[in-house]
């Protein structure tokens, strides 16, 4: 039996009938309820599209009450422990694991696309001397697409594969070299025979020794991180780039207007807020009185809560791991101590119980950001690096669903009509 929604104008007595798919019906649908011929349908007011499926997708599922995150049907607990950041890169893109050969070359291909046109490093190097490093990945990321005209051509699937890996592949160097620029420090070109997270840690940090080599615990931290930032379905970052790639433009431009939305503090730079909070709070004798005033309403408990997860933020438990293996490396952040009482005195109390507000994958994350010696300001691009392929696979599907338009939303205009102009010389007279 097909399910449907009956639903009755009391405007005109009419009832209609509207099927249900997978739990929505079509706005569409709507469009025929109308009181006559000349008057637009109803339609749905929903900003922020809190209830609106924008897309049907099979790459990342969300279950926030459960606290359950899957890649393409894969938990993420099991990524995490066991995958590296290129095969879940391959896994978001193609769908599905890749056997010895496809992993292979997959990694072949990423690590020699890791370099930029020398043009590229000529135009950072033009940013002010305390650029924002957001600000320069976005615009580096814009312009590669001057690069790569033909990358216009987005349903040849060679070509888009092509740009898919540049785009990964180019992602760290840009990075880096953004972070190096703020330091006024030389950048570092790429050095092949290191992994992803390896070699992103020696651009940004090696200096004149002539092999650079992270400790692998913390490149390993750094490759979980990767992991657990590489999707998550339709945030607002996501939906910019969908909605910028409907209109059919290169990738570049798409990933582009990603990172702007990615750089909004609501978005990108929570994990900021919690390292500001938690050196407020400054010490674990103070953290009863700033639970107090979370509850009254005077503050919020930064790095707690979330739009769709109402039970702990699966990331956040897997974050929460890995920092004691960085910080076996850096020393541990002072700042853990207040974050594990705030976590403990927070969760047993009936406030953040009642309205399920359990920490997010922000909540630990600026410590090992910090532990790691980078500047508040980098914690965006550590974002934006593993979401590129998040950001990717979501557009490739968007370019292969028919179903999908250019994103062109409805308004409910509330301004005035019909006025005469008047004009200036009447007016000002
Ligand atoms: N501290 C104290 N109270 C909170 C918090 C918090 N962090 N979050 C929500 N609440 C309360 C809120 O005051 C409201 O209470 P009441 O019903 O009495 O008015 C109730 O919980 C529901 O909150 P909401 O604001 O309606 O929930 P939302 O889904 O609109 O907001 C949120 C989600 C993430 C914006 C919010 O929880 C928040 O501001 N958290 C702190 C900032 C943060 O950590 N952001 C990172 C999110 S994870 C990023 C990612 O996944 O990429």
């Amino acid at each position: 039996m097909t399910e449907s929604l009956t639903v009755r104008d009391n405007r005109t007595g009419r009832d209609y009938e509207l099927p249900i798919t997978d739990g929505t019906i079509r706005a569409g649908d709507l469009a025929a309820i109308r009181t006559d011929d000349d008057e637009p349908g109803i339609a749905t007011y929903d900003p922020g599209f809190t209830n609106t499926a924008s897309c049907r997708s099979s790459i990342t599922y969300i279950d926030g009450e459960k606290g359950i995150l899957e890649y393409r049907g894969y938990p993420i607990e099991q990524l995490a422990e066991d995958s590296t950041f290129l095969e879940v890169a391959y896994l978001l893109i193609h769908g599905e694991l890749p056997d010895r050969s496809a992993y292979d070359s997959w990694v072949h291909e990423i690590t020699y696309h890791t370099f930029v046109h020398e043009n590229v490093k000529t135009f950072m190097q033009g940013f002010r001397y305390d650029a924002h490093p957001m600000g320069m990945l976005m615009a580096s990321v814009g312009a590669l697409s001057t690069f790569y005209p033909e990358s216009r051509h987005i349903n040849d699937q060679q070509n888009r594969h092509i740009q898919m890996v540049r785009l990964i592949a180019k992602m760290p160097t840009l990075g880096a070299w953004a972070f190096r620029h703020a330091q006024g420090k030389p950048y570092v070109y790429p050095d092949n025979d290191l992994s992803y997270a390896e070699n992103f840690l020696a651009m940004l940090f090696k200096m004149s020794e002539q092999k650079f080599r992270a400790d692998e615990r913390l490149t390993k931290a750094l490759e979980i991180l990767f992991i657990l930032h590489a999707d998550h379905e339709q945030n607002c970052s996501t939906n910019a780039v969908r909605s910028v790639g409907s209109s059919q433009v290169d990738p570049y431009s798409a990933v582009s207007a990603g990172i702007a939305a990615l750089y909004g503090p609501l978005h990108g730079g929570a994990n900021e807020a919690v390292l500001r909070m938690l050196r407020r709070i400054g010490s674990v004798d103070n953290v009863s009185d700033y639970i107090t005033g979370v509850k009254n309403g005077d503050e919020r408990l930064m790095g707690f809560g979330h739009r769709v997860y109402k039970n702990y933020d699966p990331r956040a438990k897997i974050i929460k791991k890995a920092t004691d293996d960085v910080f076996a490396v850096t020393g541990v952040n002072p700042l853990l101590e207040i974050a594990l009482e705030l976590e403990k005195i927070a969760l047993e109390d009936e406030y953040f119980v009642e309205r399920k507000l359990y920490p997010n994958v922000d909540f630990y994350s600026g410590l090992i950001y910090e532990a790691l010696s980078f500047p508040p300001e980098m914690f965006t691009v550590l974002f934006a690096i593993p979401r590129t392929v998040g950001w990717l696979a979501q557009w490739a599907e968007l370019v292969d669903d028919k179903d999908q338009k250019i994103a062109r939303p409805k308004q409910i205009y509330t301004g005035d009509r019909t006025l005469d102009f008047n004009p200036r010389e009447k007016r000002w007279a």
